[in-house]
């Protein structure tokens, strides 16, 4: 059976994770591989309208952590899933490590719960590869155009603690994360990022 790879791109806003998702789906499609980009939240219909409610609606911690999960479940069950077992190469912008840095160390919910659940909600599921990209949030911020969501509109306090929250998290489990510094070109964080790449899926 073809074994699928899931990679998994993380950081704050304006870090670059979408362009770099495009990029690097074509990386792996020019050396043969089926690639799927998604992200979260959005990544399906009922994900769709979750993202709609998360990035609007005041909320408690608690209930915004069970929404973005609920979005999680769906996408990982539906989407992320059947593409693995099909030996494709899925590629999310944004997947559990965001929970646990923006309602874990930003606002402060139980890491411990929020791990538990995640388990449950997505079948024990871990990125074969997450590329964090790290930045300041006052960079990231400055980066946003238009009006800023429900997030996006924190105070910077609560952006720096997604920040180290971020850190800590590549720091406790350096197999998995590679973090790559965000605050320069688009081109070399391309090329660190197909370095990180190569150094576990080959090509
Ligand atoms: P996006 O701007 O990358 O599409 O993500 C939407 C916002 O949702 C962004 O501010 C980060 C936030 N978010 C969380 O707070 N927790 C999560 O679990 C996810 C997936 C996103």
């Amino acid at each position: 059976m073809k074994k699928g790879f899931f990679l998994s791109l993380e950081g704050p806003e304006g870090a670059g994770k979408t362009t770099l998702a495009h990029r690097l789906a074509g990386w792996f499609r020019e050396r043969g591989a089926e690639v799927v980009v998604t992200r979260e939240p959005g990544g399906t219909p009922v994900g769709q309208r979750v993202r709609e409610l998360l990035l609007s609606t005041p909320m408690e911690a608690e209930t915004e952590f069970l929404l973005y999960l609920a979005d999680r479940a769906e996408h990982t069950r539906r989407v992320i899933r059947p593409a693995l077992l099909a030996g494709r190469v899925v590629i999310s912008d944004r997947w559990a490590d965001s929970s646990f840095a923006y309602q874990g160390y930003g606002r402060g919910l139980s890491l411990a719960w929020m791990r538990a659940a995640t388990e449950g909600a997505t079948g024990g599921l871990v990125p074969d590869l997450t590329l964090l990209l790290d930045l300041e949030p006052e960079v990231g911020l400055a980066r946003v155009r238009g009006e800023r969501d429900r997030l996006e509109a924190e105070d910077l306090a609560f952006h720096q603690r997604v920040r180290e929250g971020y850190l800590a998290l590549a720091a406790a489990e350096p197999e998995r994360f590679a973090v790559i510094p965000a605050n320069r070109d688009p081109e070399r964080v391309f090329r660190s990022a197909v370095k990180a790449v190569k150094r576990r899926w080959g090509g």
